[in-house]
């Protein structure tokens, strides 16, 4: 029969020890949130500008307006912190030895020279071409130049192997073990 049953005094089951947040942690929840929110978009961008283009063509210049403005006010600084914090804790946990954070630089690195000088002066141009095609264009049949197409050809490849890119280092990161 149970204790509770017989009236005896309930035996609760020790307490769990509260979670303790150093700063590690608090770094750490920063590094993943900054990564989310810097890298999020690169994923997104294939779907926006497959819709835009098929059913609304007029809205591309503004949409890639909203893309080279992403770019510079949200993943350039978004490098940095991730850089920043990325040190901190590879810093505090004795890290500096393992492959993943040099890994992790080097991509890091390669994301802001890419965004530097490929994707943000390519989605100017490509917002230049798309609002000039569209402006020669007539109402019924709206063509967008091959000068346009190669310019969002290069957007789309060099973001797909960011975005590879990306998802091989949280992958190295998880792991979190030297390789
Ligand atoms: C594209 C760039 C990066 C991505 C996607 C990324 C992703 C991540 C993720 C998801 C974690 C959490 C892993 C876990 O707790 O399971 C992590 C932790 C970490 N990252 Fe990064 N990171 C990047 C860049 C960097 C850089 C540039 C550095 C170093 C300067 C760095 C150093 C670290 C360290 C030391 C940890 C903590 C490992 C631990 O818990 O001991 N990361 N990263």
């Amino acid at each position: 029969m149970l204790d509770f049953a017989l009236g005896e005094p309930y035996d609760a089951p020790a307490m769990l020890p509260a979670a303790t947040a150093t700063p590690f942690h608090i770094v750490l929840a920063i590094h993943v949130a900054t990564i989310i929110m810097t890298f999020g978009v690169i994923f997104a961008r294939p779907l926006v500008f497959a819709l835009a283009g098929r059913h609304d063509p007029r809205s591309l210049p503004v949409l890639h307006r909203i893309e080279y403005t992403i770019d510079r006010y949200v993943m350039v600084p978004g490098v940095l912190v991730v850089i920043l914090s990325g040190s901190y804790l590879a810093d505090r946990g004795g890290h500096w030895s393992d492959f993943y954070v040099w890994w992790g630089i080097a991509v890091v690195a390669l994301i802001g020279a890419a965004l530097a000088t490929i994707m943000i002066p390519t989605a100017k141009r490509a917002e230049a071409v798309a609002d000039r095609d569209l402006r020669g264009a007539s109402a019924s049949a709206i063509g967008l130049s091959s000068e346009y197409q190669t310019l969002t050809r290069r957007l789309a490849v060099v973001s797909s192997v960011l975005g590879v890119l990306v998802l091989v280092t949280m992958l190295f990161m998880g792991l979190e073990r030297p390789l």
